[in-house]
């Protein structure tokens, strides 16, 4: 395949050309990454099984990992699906567009490829003009994982896209970055209370007051409701060393230890007592919010691969709100499988 091609809609968020040759390659079964609130997401027709192919073969995705359907509206989604609870529909009127996916009944149109033969899909409506303007005209679901090779951290910038799928897809969308930085959470409302399948931009806690309770999965249940979550996700390659909050001698003793041992080390801190410790480039500080980390991490995580760092020491945050989100992508890049 020749260069990916980059449209940019940077400015204002208007290119009419650039949008009208977005859907028509759509239509015409081509590939097309586009920008969320979230994480940049690798657009197909979700009924055309040779584009959705085609996303799985781009990225490296195993065939068990199903897709996001991304809708304009609820009344799209509903081609999608047979039924959706009444906490379901409370969720998508209160938070769509938004950073909230809801696993629901699949009707039988949707694609066995989608779904990976679950007899769910899951389904959302991202917050993105730009997005919502390419849903809208094109008028029916797009699949949408998260537009990077399969394993590596998601991508927050076109640039992120470019780096991993060039002259693997069609057709790049530029809005710059991402403003929640981390993807949606994935809740399952065909269950009651519902269950979170992944922590995402919307917390639990803001689910939790419209709705009430929801359950966590144990690891077993969780493979047979998303059994793509089995696979290794959003690892940099060099090794991740995660420190307790404002652990800093832990911090000092890891720095050293792994200097010691000849490494390049690379590291990110939040608290304002980890921030002085390490005074090379290969330091990142993202320091003043959780929001703040959750947006940057994915990008910090690849600039410090570019250094060729061989590992990074990354700072944990606080479990609650979006830094639950944080830690469950931190804990899984620190997993060495
Ligand atoms: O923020 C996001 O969700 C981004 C943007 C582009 O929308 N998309 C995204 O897609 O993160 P992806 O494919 O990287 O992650 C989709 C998650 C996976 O964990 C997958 O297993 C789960 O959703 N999933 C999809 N369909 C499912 C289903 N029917 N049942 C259970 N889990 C499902
Ligand atoms: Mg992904």
């Amino acid at each position: 395949m020749p260069a990916t091609r980059i449209i940019q809609f940077t400015s204002d968020h208007k290119n009419p050309d650039g949008m009208n040759d977005a859907v028509s390659m759509l239509r015409s079964g081509g590939l097309v990454a586009f920008p969320t609130e979230t994480v940049y997401g690798l657009g197909a027709d979700a009924l055309n099984v040779e584009a959705v192919q085609k996303v799985f073969q781009a990225k490296g995705r195993p065939s068990d990992n199903p897709l996001i359907v991304h809708v304009a509206s609820l009344e799209i989604a509903w081609h999608f699906t047979t039924e959706i609870s009444d906490k379901g529909l409370q969720l998508a009127k209160r938070f769509w567009p938004g950073p909230l996916t809801l696993v629901v009944k699949r009707k039988a149109i949707v694609p066995d490829i989608v779904t990976a033969r679950l007899d769910t899909v899951a389904i959302r409506i991202p917050n993105h003009p730009v997005t919502l303007e390419m849903l809208k005209s094109f008028d029916g679901g797009i699949v949408g994982p998260s537009a990077n090779i399969s394993g590596h951290p998601s991508p927050t910038s076109a640039e992120h896209v470019f780096h991993d799928l060039n002259e693997k897809i069609d057709i790049i969308l530029d809005a710059g970055p991402t403003t929640i930085g981390l993807e949606s959470t994935v809740l399952d409302v065909t269950v009651n209370p519902p269950v979170i399948l992944r922590r995402g931009g919307l917390s639990r806690e803001d689910i939790e007051k419209e709705i009430g309770e929801t359950r966590r999965t144990n690891a077993q249940e969780l493979l047979r409701r998303s059994p793509g979550t089995r696979h290794r996700h959003y690892a940099p390659m060099a090794r991740v060393v995660l420190i307790q909050k404002n652990d800093r001698e832990t911090f000092i003793q890891q720095l050293n230890t792994l200097k010691g041992e000849g490494n390049k080390v690379g590291s990110i801190t939040y608290s304002k007592d980890l921030n002085d410790i390490d005074a090379t480039k290969f330091h990142f500080i993202l320091s003043s919010s959780v929001e703040r980390y959750a947006q940057n991490i994915f990008r910090v995580l690849r600039e410090l691969d570019s250094f060729g760092v061989d590992c990074m020491l990354v700072e944990s945050v606080e479990e609650h709100g979006i830094g639950a989100a944080v830690m469950d992508r931190l804990g899984k890049a620190a997993q060495k499988i």
